[in-house]
């Protein structure tokens, strides 16, 4: 895959997230004058950088993510992806909108079974593991019922603020939904199989002003122990056969 870099078109922007961080849906066009619906994202250049790094490595390793570009602005580079045209998950069981108690709970669970039970999300698992993605929230995935895009990595690559809890949310998914034995065996079966060689041809896809961030490197030493880092995302055996008070 690689990064186009496109232009926005001016007045074309509507809010397209939560609204907290500014995610824009709007119209691009591309090198070859084509045009395009999109979500942009503006942020710190760091972010910008780990959106980019991340949509292409993911992309190279077979998971579904939507077409990046970046975006040249005078304020600097922004990030932007296709837009597939469907919601997030938490949007598509409308979980924003129902008030806290049984009816959210059980859509939550809903929401949480059908994150796990994408084709890709084992490989999901080890992606966020290998870039340190803690984020990987219901709003993250993309479904519409038969297809599911992963997106939002502005967090990953240690751009996460200081103290943000080291969390893989997919493998906590899978135990919520009681699925954590399929998930933690396909996933450790993708982990062996992840490649390193994507790396640094992602890095050298990103224009200079978002490279030197050593991205490429600091995947590569998670890939070293990744079948056994996932492995612990994953409840043991023998957490299972023992109390929390007792030893092991
Ligand atoms: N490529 C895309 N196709 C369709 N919808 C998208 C796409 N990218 C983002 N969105 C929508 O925009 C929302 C916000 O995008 P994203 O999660 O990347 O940013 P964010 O930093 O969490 O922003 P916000 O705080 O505005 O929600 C997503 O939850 C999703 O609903
Ligand atoms: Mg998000």
């Amino acid at each position: 895959m690689q990064l186009q870099t496109a232009t926005v078109i001016a007045g074309s922007e509507t809010p397209a997230g939560d609204g907290q961080f500014g995610a824009m849906r709007c119209v691009i066009t591309l090198p070859d004058g084509s045009r395009r619906a999109a979500v942009i994202k503006r942020g710190p250049v760091g972010e910008i950088a780990a959106e980019a790094f991340g949509a292409l490595v993911l992309a190279a390793w077979g998971l579904p993510v939507p077409e990046p570009f970046l975006i040249d602005e005078a304020t600097g580079p922004a990030f932007a992806t296709a837009d597939v045209g469907y919601p997030n998950l938490k949007k598509r069981l409308g979980l924003d909108s129902l008030p806290d108690g049984p009816a959210k709970a059980a859509a939550l669970q809903i929401a949480v079974q059908l994150a796990v039970q994408l084709p890709s999300t084992p490989l999901a698992v080890v992606a966020d593991e290998a870039i340190n993605n803690r984020d990987r929230n219901l709003g993250n995935i993309l479904w519409d019922g038969q297809s599911e895009a992963w997106i939002d990595h502005a967090l990953a690559l240690g751009e996460h603020p200081e103290g943000y809890p080291d969390r893989n949310k997919l493998a906590e998914m899978a135990c919520m939904a009681g699925d954590h034995d399929r998930v933690s065996r396909a996933a450790v079966g993708q982990a062996l199989a992840v490649s390193a060689s994507p790396l640094v041809p992602a890095n050298d896809a990103m224009p200079t002003a978002l490279q030197g961030r050593n991205h490429a490197a600091y995947v590569a030493a998670r890939l070293n122990n990744l079948a056994a880092r996932v492995l612990d995302r994953f409840p043991k055996p023998a957490d299972l056969l023992t109390n929390a008070n007792q030893p092991a």
